[in-house]
């Protein structure tokens, strides 16, 4: 069996305290996060508005850690240079709402600018979108354990069969974003996940660096 990889932990900032965003992206660096997660909403592709550029710009003077930015809008393309140029590392799109030709126009993008690229995909998406010429063009695989829009939700165990799928044909960062904890975390990583999102998880608890650790083991 392939070496299981390094697990690595994307705080979302979704559940900071916005008031101190600052402050509360540096104590997370010093916790040990290995990336922060920003969830960017349009209200259309889900039903909540949270940020955009300008915010993840202001994110990117207040660590030096790599900036997930996580796209829950519906046309990411039209959005895409703004995000590169506010310091992305990386930057997911839906696969519900990009054509192939879409994605292969990010992907390109991306390149041009130093970026990677992520593709996500919905609890109730079939994993039958994901196939061969959509894994060749991600560095990154995001699959969703929350239905998208809101942090604190309670994560959805049928996506476990979707996580080994991905897997099983695809090497490179396999991340999962909705409900992970303490309790959770042990199932998605050997469901081959290595990079975690967890958001209330982690920003809801005092010791954040213990937060962190637990969710490593
Ligand atoms: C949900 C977002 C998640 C969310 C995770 O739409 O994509 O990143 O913030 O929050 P928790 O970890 O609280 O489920
Ligand atoms: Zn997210």
């Amino acid at each position: 069996m392939e070496k299981q990889k390094k697990v690595l932990i994307a705080p979302s900032v979704l559940s900071a305290d916005f008031s101190r965003l600052g402050e509360e992206v540096v104590s997370v660096t010093a916790a040990g996060a290995d990336l922060i997660h920003v969830d960017v909403m349009d209200g259309h592709f889900v039903p909540n508005i949270t940020i955009g550029p300008v915010v993840v710009l202001g994110i990117r003077k207040s660590t030096s850690l790599p900036l997930d930015v996580h796209l829950m809008i519906e046309e990411p393309w039209r959005y895409f240079d703004e995000f590169i140029k506010a310091g992305s590392s990386i930057i997911t799109v839906h696969s519900e709402v990009c054509s192939l030709d879409s994605l292969r126009k990010m992907r390109h993008r991306a390149d041009e600018a130093g970026v990677r690229f992520g593709i996500s995909i919905n609890p109730e998406t079939s994993v039958e979108v994901l196939r061969e010429e959509v894994l060749k063009i991600a560095d990154m695989i995001l699959v969703m354990s929350v239905h998208p829009g809101f942090g604190g939700q309670k994560f959805i165990s049928e996506v476990l069969p979707k996580i080994k799928f991905v897997r099983q044909r695809f090497s490179g960062d396999l991340e999962v974003d909705g409900g992970i904890n303490r309790e959770t975390a042990p199932a998605v990583i050997s469901a081959g996940a290595n990079v975690l999102v967890a958001g209330s998880f982690v920003f809801g608890q005092k010791d954040r660096q213990a937060a962190i650790e637990s969710l490593r083991l």
